[in-house]
Order: structure tokens, then C-alpha cells, then sequence
């Protein structure tokens, strides 16, 4: 067992070797004493974001009002192609930002249906994140179809062979998280599209817990349709919309669901019949949150300017730092490690079970260090890597071994 200053030495040294270090200065800072490892749930505010949204509304809204709409009718487009082409190996074109992940969710499975004729059946991992459960719920029993489910060990991810054993000629479509939002377990993307496409279904993606940390190449891993939020790793801000993907090759052939007047090929014509745009607008509903784009927008450069492999590299160290000191500090005090212990087969959190989860989660907040609890008795640590240093997670976890052995 190495010694506290031992183990704090080892933090300060790996944030001194940090090349992201510099990107800790670019968010609205804390309270002094504050440490922040939820930023998978709500990230932080970036400073341009702040600065831009004042300069920007002040003048294309202040000023430019109405007028303004001839280039922020542009924005879910060009927002779109910045995530899509910068983070997600996506194709000009093929990534939209609107409404939440779970409007996109049921917008999505909703165009996919007719595309599949005579499936009727809707596969989905047993532990997915309940949004993305009740949707598919939702659909099933309005359009008598059926939902089944792929068993998943809650701490280890899905299996490979259980998802096969749940496939055949039925399956329409099958939505699974890139990055479990319990277990941080993350799935191989390209196999188990294969595997979906074996069986002539469609693989729905949800990136919420992957957009921003984990490289991932949609079109080389062959995925039809994906979906996922801002709000966490991309630093959008609360409520910030979501996007979605869809494959080029599926895009004209997809009807959407919902017939809004921005998914009309010639908005302002007025026409009384409803003609969708050709490409991926189509899957645009009502008006767009014009700043909460430009938030996004900002969220996605200061992640780009950073890079994601280089945000993967550091998610993985400051993961396998929180494993390291857990498995030094708490698995003797009765915590478990809820995680895939194997870097490469997880996002950028680790989750901690202990049977006073909630109550600890609790005492760790009142003295300012903020994680998340997730049920059963977990707590999940998410030290963004944009966000986040070495210290921090030396910080936190020395606390949580402090409440948990009193
Ligand atoms: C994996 C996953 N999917 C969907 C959602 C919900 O997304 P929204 O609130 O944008 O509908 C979340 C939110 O945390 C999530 O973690």
C-alpha cells in the first residue's frame, strides 16, 4: 500500500505531464474547495460560451432581430456537420442538432419502422437508460409491436452473444448505448452493427455517454441511425439540444414522424401540404433554440481544440487513477468497483457500489465534492476530462474513503 503523499505525488506529477491541463482555465471556475466529477451529467460552462452568447444575441438578436433568421435557420445544420464530421466520423450532411435525445429517439425508430416492413420487433439492452426504454416502450405497444430485451450484467456491459441470441428475422431495429450511462461499459460499435445487420436489422445508437470522449467513426463502423446529448461531455449547458445521425444512404428513403413546418422542403411558400427537405432537415420539428445552438456550438469547438483522442487518452488515465486509489482506499472499506476495470472497455466514468451509496454521495456533496448516485447503491465518478485534474480525483476519493471508514 502506497502512502497518501505517495499517491498525492502521483496526482500532481500526472497533472504536471497533463497537455490538457491548460483547458481547466476555460470554464467559469468553482467555489474555491469545490470538486466537480458530474460533469457526465451536466458539464460545465465554458467562459466562451458565456462571452459569445452575450456578443452574439446582443447583436444578431439586439440588432439584427428578425433579419437574423436568413443564417440561424443554418445553425442546426452547421452544428450538426461540426459534431458529425469533427467527432462521430460521420459525412457532411448526415448530423442534425434538435430537440432532446428522447424526441430524436422516438423521431428516429419511428422513420426506421416502415423501412423494415413486416418486423415487428424492437431489441433493446435490458440496462440501456430508461428514456430510451419507456420510447421504445411507448412505440411498441401504440403499433402492437414487441420490445425484447438483452440480458446485461449490470457492471460488466452487454455480452456479444447475448445480444446474437436475441436476433433473427423479426428484429427491425436495436438501440443500445455506445457507453453504458450505469457501468460506464463501452461496446464495440462496428461487431455488434455487423451483428445487427447479419439479421437484416437496424442499429440505433445512443452516444450520450460517448459524444466528446470516445473516438468513434459511425460510417466505418456501418451504423444506420444515432442519437445523443450536449449537455454532458460537450459542455452545452442544461437543456441544450440534443442531435441525431442518420446514415446518408437511409436518409431520402426515411418519412419522418412529425410533419413541422422546419422539415418542409420550402418553409416559408406556405403551402398547405406537408413536402419533406431531401436530406437530414427533414427531421427537424418546430423552431430552433438559437442560443442554446451557439452554446453547443462553443461546446463543441472548445472539445475539438482539445481533441478526442487526446480527451480519450486523459479519460483513461484519470479512470484507471480512480481505480487505482479505489482498489488502495475503499474495496477494503466494502466498496466494489461497478465498472469494466479494462480501460479500453469503458467511457470516461467508473462507478462505485457500496451499500451506503446514497448516503455517502450525500455526505461527499456536503463537503463540496459532487458525484452522481445511481441506483442500485452506486456512486458514479465522472471526471470529464476537459474539466478535470488528477488532484481532483485524489481529492475526492481520499474524502470518500475518510466518511466511508468513520
Ligand atoms: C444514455 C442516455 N440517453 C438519453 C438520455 C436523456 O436524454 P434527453 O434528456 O436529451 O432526452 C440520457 C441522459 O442522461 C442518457 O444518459
Amino acid at each position: 500500500v502506497e502512502s497518501d503523499t505517495d499517491l498525492w505525488e502521483r496526482a500532481v506529477a500526472s497533472d504536471r505531464a497533463d497537455p490538457l491541463a491548460p483547458f481547466l482555465e476555460r470554464f467559469v471556475p468553482l467555489y474555491p474547495g469545490v470538486v466537480y466529477l458530474d460533469g457526465n451529467s451536466l458539464g460545465r460552462p465554458p467562459r466562451d460560451t458565456l462571452e459569445h452568447l452575450t456578443e452574439v444575441m446582443a447583436e444578431e438578436w439586439g440588432r439584427g432581430l428578425i433579419g437574423s433568421w436568413d443564417h440561424w435557420a443554418e445553425l442546426p445544420f452547421l452544428v450538426g456537420d461540426e459534431i458529425g464530421i469533427g467527432l462521430l466520423g460521420a459525412r457532411p450532411g448526415e448530423v442534425l442538432v434538435s430537440d432532446s435525445t428522447s424526441v430524436n429517439i422516438y423521431k428516429l425508430v419511428m422513420a426506421a419502422l416502415p423501412a423494415r416492413p413486416g418486423r415487428r420487433v424492437l431489441v433493446i439492452e435490458e440496462d440501456n437508460f430508461p428514456t430510451d426504454h419507456y420510447v421504445l416502450a411507448g412505440i411498441a405497444r401504440r403499433h402492437g409491436l414487441t420490445v425484447r430485451t438483452v440480458p446485461v450484467d449490470i457492471d460488466a456491459g452487454m455480452q456479444l452473444s447475448d445480444l446474437e441470441s436475441r436476433l433473427d428475422d423479426e428484429v427491425a431495429l436495436v438501440c443500445l448505448s455506445h457507453v453504458g450511462y450505469r457501468s460506464g461499459a463501452l461496446l464495440d460499435m462496428a461487431a455488434i452493427t455487423d451483428l445487427v445487420h447479419s439479421v437484416g436489422a437496424l442499429a440505433l445508437w445512443d452516444l450520450c455517454h460517448s459524444v466528446g470522449v470516445v473516438p468513434t467513426d459511425l460510417t466505418g463502423a456501418g451504423a444506420d441511425l444515432a442519437v445523443g446529448c450536449t449537455y454532458k461531455y460537450l459542455n452545452a449547458g442544461p437543456g441544450a439540444p440534443a442531435f441525431l445521425y442518420v446514415r446518408a444512404e437511409l436518409g431520402q428513403s426515411l418519412e419522418p414522424p412529425i410533419w413541422g413546418w422546419f422539415g418542409q422542403v420550402d418553409q416559408f411558400a406556405m403551402e398547405a401540404a406537408y413536402r419533406p427537405r431531401p436530406g437530414i432537415g427533414r427531421f427537424l420539428v418546430g423552431t430552433p433554440p438559437v442560443p442554446a445552438i451557439y452554446a453547443v456550438r462553443d461546446g463543441v469547438r472548445l472539445t475539438l481544440e482539445a481533441g478526442v483522442d487526446a480527451l480519450r487518452r486523459k479519460a483513461m488515465n484519470l479512470t484507471d487513477f480512480v481505480i487505482y486509489l479505489a482498489d488502495q482506499w475503499l474495496v477494503p472499506l466494502g466498496f466494489g468497483v461497478a465498472s469494466p476495470r479494462q480501460s479500453g472497455r469503458r467511457g470516461a466514468h467508473v462507478t462505485l457500489a457500496h451499500r451506503r451509496a446514497r448516503q455517502l454521495r450525500d455526505e461527499l456533496a456536503a463537503l463540496g465534492v459532487i458525484t452522481d448516485f445511481r441506483t442500485p447503491e452506486r456512486i458514479r465518478v465522472g471526471p470529464a476530462p476537459l474539466a478535470c485534474s488528477f488532484a481532483d480525483v485524489y481529492t475526492a476519493l481520499i474524502r470518500l474513503r475518510d466518511l466511508a471508514g468513520a
